[in-house]
């Protein structure tokens, strides 16, 4: 997805982090930043200890940008609800293989509406519950931290998670997009990069920042950096 530019780095801000009173705002600050996508955090209450939001709520941020809806389902039995987040206007709808009674099935339905497809797997979930995937998607999410709040600190032990990944995918000749979620800064952008990582997920560090434009841009140079060092 969108490779050509960046090194095939895609930053995504997560508007969980945002004043939900100023969504618009939010949109605007992330498009002016020079951001890529837009990551929106789905939560019911049951697969994570959170509620956020919901179908009505994307309808209405696709109303207020252009910009790549991401949209991250944390919601148990994900099929009942893609029509209704498709209707809504996700470009991109990732279930968690946790959340998902016949995980092929549900990628399939998502990829039947025309949109992209990911998988995203909790910190603790083994890269092996996504080895017999019979349907291409296009997107693996590692999560990086325990999925439901933002604000959380990256979990280390995931590196090496990214890391085999990349290698499993790159020995089988695919070349599909592997996005982290959860604790992403400066400080830690060149780490999950070398690794691996190309979409980037990041909520609070985003939202923290004195000047957004500022930070994608140190993000990207950080990244940049990790994949030059790798040649
Ligand atoms: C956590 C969410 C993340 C979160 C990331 O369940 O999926 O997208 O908003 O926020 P930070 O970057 O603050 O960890
Ligand atoms: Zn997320």
């Amino acid at each position: 997805m969108k490779k050509d530019t960046n090194n095939g780095i895609i930053i995504a801000p997560s508007i969980l982090s945002a004043d939900f009173s100023l969504l618009k705002e939010a949109l605007d600050m992330i498009k002016e930043s020079g951001a890529d996508w837009v990551h929106v955090d789905v939560m019911d209450g049951h697969f994570v200890p959170n509620i956020t939001i919901g179908p009505p709520v994307v309808e209405c941020l696709r109303r207020a940008t252009d910009m790549f809806l991401d949209v991250h389902l944390m919601i148990e039995d994900p099929d009942k609800f893609v029509p209704d987040f498709v209707s809504a206007g996700a470009d991109l709808l990732t279930v968690h293989v946790e959340a998902c009674n016949h995980l092929n099935r549900t990628i399939q339905l998502i990829k039947e509406y025309g949109i992209k497809a990911g998988v995203s797997l909790s910190p603790a979930t083994p890269l092996a519950s996504i080895e017999y995937l019979p349907e291409p998607v296009d997107m693996i999410l590692l999560m990086t931290v325990n999925p439901g709040f933002g604000g959380q600190s990256y979990i280390p032990q995931m590196t090496g998670k990214i890391r085999k990944l990349r290698e499993q995918l790159n020995r089988d000749g695919r070349n599909i997009d592997i996005q982290i979620d959860g604790g992403i800064g400066t400080d830690n952008i060149k780490e999950v990069t070398s690794a691996g990582a190309n979409i980037i997920v990041t909520g609070s560090a985003f939202f923290n920042a004195p000047d957004p434009a500022l930070f994608i841009k140190q993000l990207r140079d950080l990244a940049a950096f990790a994949s030059q060092g790798e040649k």
